[in-house]
C-alpha cells in the first residue's frame, strides 16, 4: 500500500539521532521542583525526534514546514522530543493536545516550565501507552503561535497496523486498492467546530479524541462536527470507486482508486457534488452504552462561561470570562489524588465555547440534563455551545497543575482559562 510506504519514509526522516547533549531535568530525578512527578524514569527513549521553530517568512515553523512533522511512534516506545528556539522572541513551548502525559511534560509556560527562548532547548520524554490520535503546539502565546504554525500532528499506533492508516490535514489523493481497510484520523487545529463528512462509502466513528468508541456502528450521508482541538478517527473498506472527503460542505481531498481507469472517472463526481451538507452526528447517542455505572463524584464544581468586565486591562473591558472572572481572577479548582471529580460547564455566553482539560479525559455524562446513552465517551475537547450545559467526570490520577480553558485560543489567551491542581 502506497500511502504506508510514504508514511514510514516521513516518519524514519524525523528521528534525530542525537540525545548526547545534558537533557534540562534529566538528572532531576523522578520529580519536577514542585514535587509533582517529571516521568524522567521512564527509560531509554525508542524514540528520538528534534522539533526547531523558527521564523519563515509570515510564518513561524517546526523544521522549516507547516504543520510541524508528523510525529508517529507505536505503544511501547519511550518517546523523546527536543524541542529548539532557533528565532522565535515570544518563546516556545510544546503541549501534547489530548496525550495525558506526566504534569512536567505538559508544556504550560509559567506552570510547568518556563517558555524556551530563542538560543535555548528543552527535552521532553514521556511513554506512549496510550494509542490515537494527538497534536501538538505552543503554549507560549498559543493564540499567535498555534495561528502562525506552531502545530503538528501526533499519532499513538498500537502494535500492528493493517491498512491504510493517514492523517487527514495534509493533501489526502491516495491510491487505494478496493478492499483495503482505512483508517482516516482528523484533526481540527483550528478554533472553530469544523464539520467533516467522507462520501462515497459507509465509515464508522472508531475513536473521538484518541480514545476507542464501542460499538460504532456504520455511518452513510452523515458529518461529523469536530470541536477546536479535537480529534475523530474514522474507518472505512476502500469501495471501487473514489471517496471525497468534504469539510464544511466542501470537497477537499479525494482518494483515487488503484487502476487508471478509475482515476479518469474520478474527477467528474467530485466536481459535480463540490458542496453538500448533511445531517451531523450526535456522538453522545451513537454506539452501544457501557454497562457498569461510575462512581459517586468526591468533588464537583461549575464553571460559568459568560461575559465579564476583565480587571487585568488599564481600561477594564468586557472579555470571554468565567464566572465573570478572567485568568488570573478565576478561582482555581483543587482536588485530592484519586478523588472522583464532576464538573458543570454552563455556557451562557453568545459563542460556542471549546472546552479542553489538560491531563484527563473526561466522560461525559449528560448535555442540559439529558443523560449520554451511546458508548462511554472520553473526550479532551468538547464544545459548549451558547445555551448549553455539559456534566461531565473523571479521576483525577494524575498529579500536577493543569490548564482548564477555552480552545478557541483568542479567549484562552484573553483570560479564559484557570488552573486544576490535583495534589
Ligand atoms: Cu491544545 Cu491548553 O491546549
Ligand atoms: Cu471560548
Amino acid at each position: 500500500v502506497v500511502s504506508r510506504a510514504v508514511l514510514a519514509v516521513a516518519a524514519a526522516a524525523l528521528v534525530a539521532g542525537v540525545g548526547l547533549s545534558a537533557a534540562p531535568g534529566a538528572a532531576a530525578g523522578v520529580h519536577d521542583h514542585r514535587g509533582y512527578p517529571a516521568a524522567l524514569a521512564v527509560g531509554e527513549p525508542t524514540r528520538r525526534f528534534t522539533l526547531t521553530a523558527g521564523v519563515r517568512g509570515a510564518a513561524w515553523a517546526f523544521n522549516g514546514q507547516v504543520p510541524g512533522p508528523e510525529l508517529a511512534v507505536t505503544v511501547g516506545d519511550v518517546v523523546e522530543v527536543t524541542l529548539r528556539n532557533r528565532d522565535i522572541e515570544q518563546g516556545v513551548t510544546l503541549h501534547w493536545h489530548g496525550y495525558d502525559v506526566p504534569n512536567a511534560q505538559d508544556g504550560v509556560p509559567g506552570v510547568t516550565q518556563d517558555a524556551v527562548r530563542p538560543g535555548q532547548e528543552f527535552v521532553y520524554r514521556f511513554r506512549a501507552d496510550q494509542p490515537g490520535t494527538y497534536w501538538y503546539h505552543t503554549h507560549e502565546a498559543s493564540s499567535l503561535g498555534v495561528r502562525k504554525g506552531l502545530f503538528g500532528v501526533f499519532v499513538v499506533r498500537p502494535a500492528a497496523v493493517t491498512g491504510v492508516d493517514r492523517v487527514v490535514g495534509g493533501p489526502f489523493v491516495e491510491r487505494v486498492r478496493p478492499g483495503t481497510p482505512v483508517r482516516l484520523r482528523l484533526v481540527n487545529t483550528g478554533n472553530t467546530t469544523h464539520r467533516y463528512a467522507p462520501a462515497g462509502a459507509p465509515f464508522r466513528v472508531a475513536a473521538i479524541d484518541g480514545v476507542d468508541l464501542r460499538g460504532p456502528t456504520d455511518l452513510t450521508d452523515t458529518a461529523v462536527a469536530i470541536p477546536a482541538g479535537g480529534r475523530y478517527d474514522l474507518t472505512l473498506t476502500a469501495p471501487a470507486t473514489p471517496i471525497t472527503l468534504f469539510v464544511d460542505g466542501k470537497a477537499t481531498y479525494s482518494t483515487v482508486a488503484a487502476t487508471a481507469t478509475a482515476t479518469a472517472a474520478s474527477a467528474a463526481p467530485i466536481a459535480a457534488a463540490s458542496t453538500r451538507t448533511w445531517p451531523v452526528l450526535d456522538p453522545l447517542t451513537y454506539g452501544s452504552a457501557a454497562p457498569a455505572p461510575w462512581p459517586r463524584a468526591d468533588r464537583e464544581f461549575t464553571l460559568v462561561l459568560d461575559r465579564g468586565i476583565d480587571l487585568r486591562r488599564l481600561v477594564p473591558r468586557y472579555a470571554h470570562t468565567v464566572g465573570g472572572a478572567a485568568y488570573p481572577h478565576i478561582p482555581n479548582q483543587t482536588v485530592r489524588r484519586g478523588e472522583t471529580v464532576e464538573f458543570t460547564v454552563v455556557n451562557r455566553a453568545l459563542v460556542v465555547h471549546p472546552w479542553h482539560l489538560h491531563g484527563f479525559h473526561v466522560l461525559v455524562l449528560s448535555r442540559n440534563g439529558v443523560r449520554a446513552t451511546g458508548s462511554p465517551l472520553w473526550l479532551d475537547s468538547f464544545d459548549v455551545r451558547p445555551g448549553e450545559v455539559w456534566e461531565v467526570t473523571f479521576r483525577a490520577d494524575n498529579p500536577g497543575v493543569w490548564a482548564n480553558h477555552c480552545h478557541n485560543l483568542p479567549h484562552a489567551d484573553a483570560g479564559m482559562m484557570l488552573h486544576l491542581t490535583v495534589g
